[in-house]
């Protein structure tokens, strides 16, 4: 927790693997004037990722940490977060699965960005998936990260039409859009819930 122009705020690290669009848009949110966070650590388990352009941009710490042992690197994230006093983590195209050990330590303090109508299609190429077997609707849900993939409390959820001409690529286009606007909604519902 800390004190911006005497109003608390809780300490936010956002964890990413790539593009950073949903980093860019919570950063955006934790710079307005009545933001429940500060975002104080970005980790990158990638150094390309372009996503760290947004966290130079605005001076917010950032790590790059290197994923070939999983357990050096969650010792190495759990000391960071410790160090910066993070209150809770955001999951944004992170694309590693948390062990036990920090999920346990973060119980209910980890969110993620998920871009399907949880519990349905959970896991990866969601899109690919729902065009396939002909839905008529998707969505993106942010919820609690728990052991079971995909699975914890939903905080927020929207709903988005699949029209007839859509690909993969216009689908993820389109919610994309609607990602980047829940994502900080979930986690003001979230902050308040926690502050
Ligand atoms: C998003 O589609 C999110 O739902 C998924 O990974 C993607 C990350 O996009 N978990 P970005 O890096 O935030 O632009």
């Amino acid at each position: 927790m800390v004190k911006l122009n005497g109003k608390k705020r809780l300490k936010v690290s956002v964890f990413i693997s790539g593009r950073g669009t949903n980093l860019k848009s919570l950063i955006n949110f934790s710079k307005t004037k009545n933001s429940q966070i500060s975002i104080n650590l970005v980790i990158s388990n990638k150094k390309n990722a372009k996503g760290l352009f947004f966290a130079k941009k605005n001076k917010i710490k950032y790590l790059v940490i290197n994923y070939k042992n999983k357990k050096n690197a969650e010792n190495r994230i759990l000391v960071e977060l410790k160090k910066y006093n993070i209150d809770f983590i955001c999951l944004a195209g992170f694309m590693k699965i948390l062990s036990k050990k920090i999920i346990s330590k973060y119980k209910n303090k980890i969110l993620n960005i998920h871009p399907s109508l949880l519990p349905k299609y959970k896991g990866l190429d969601t899109h690919k998936r729902v065009i396939l077997n002909k839905e008529k609707f998707t969505g993106c849900t942010v919820h609690i990260v728990t052991s079971k993939l995909d699975s914890g409390k939903i905080i927020l959820q929207r709903k988005i039409k699949i029209l007839k001409n859509d690909s993969e690529k216009s689908l993820s286009k389109r919610l994309l859009k609607i990602e980047n606007q829940i994502y900080p909604r979930a986690v003001r519902k979230f902050a308040i819930a926690n502050l």
